[in-house]
């Protein structure tokens, strides 16, 4: 059986992402494909139980480290339990986010040395690398609008501070400029329709997908 593709969502915080996720399974499921969707952190239970500890509670409650550790802890889960055997099932993946983001958070973010966390990242992840990942850009201050407006307690890193959110953005936006063959970045400040249009098109385009 052929392994399924593995395609990731990123970006800041209030772009739309699962949403997206979502009208993208449903998108390929009408093309026959057989869909999972999954998110990080999260995913697999162990990894749902860490995202509790890195989404609630105070902006300062971890050292950045500590940070990348539980992130990249909670992958490991993830991937084991979940997305690798989906893959090998024949299964596509949809992730509403995965590594890009402790790049851009706990790097571009907190100002993680990028060759600790390129260390941990292969220890933890390997060679694995998403077949395609769509980074949903917009400015932060519209983002940000959008995700406090949703009701929740999982708000830690919506409190953390302006800057710290134009930094990752930045990030992803230099993340895509590296490796333009497996991303591509799309204007999030559009209506849902249209994001989803653009989503449409590069999956079609870059994975060989028609879809409608
Ligand atoms: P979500 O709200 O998009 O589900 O993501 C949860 C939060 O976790 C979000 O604010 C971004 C953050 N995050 C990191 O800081 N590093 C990571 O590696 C991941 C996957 C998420």
């Amino acid at each position: 059986m052929a392994r399924g593709r593995f395609i990731t969502f990123e970006g800041g915080e209030g772009t739309g992402k699962s949403t997206q996720v979502g009208l993208l399974a449903t998108a390929l499921r009408d093309a026959g494909i057989d869909v999972l969707e999954t998110r990080e952190p999260g995913g697999a239970q162990g990894a749902e139980e860490i995202r509790r500890l890195l989404v609630e509670g105070d902006v300062g409650r971890w050292e950045a480290m500590s940070e990348a550790l539980l992130h990249y802890a909670a992958r490991r889960e993830h991937m084991a339990k979940t997305v690798l055997p989906a893959l090998d099932a024949g299964r596509w993946v949809l992730c509403d986010r995965f590594a890009d983001s402790t790049t851009a958070y706990q790097g571009f973010g907190h100002g993680l040395d990028r060759a600790a966390l390129d260390q941990l990242h292969r220890l933890v992840v390997g060679e694995f690398v998403p077949d395609l990942t769509l980074i949903l850009d917009l400015p932060v201050e519209l983002g940000l609008e959008r995700a406090t407006a949703r009701p929740g307690s999982e708000t830690r890193y919506e409190r953390m501070d302006v800057d710290f959110h134009r930094r990752l953005r930045d990030g992803f936006l230099d993340i895509a400029g590296r490796e333009p063959g497996r991303c591509a970045v799309i204007d999030a400040s559009g209506t849902v329709d249209a994001v989803h249009a653009s989503v449409r098109a590069l999956v079609g385009e870059r994975l060989g997908v028609p879809l409608g």
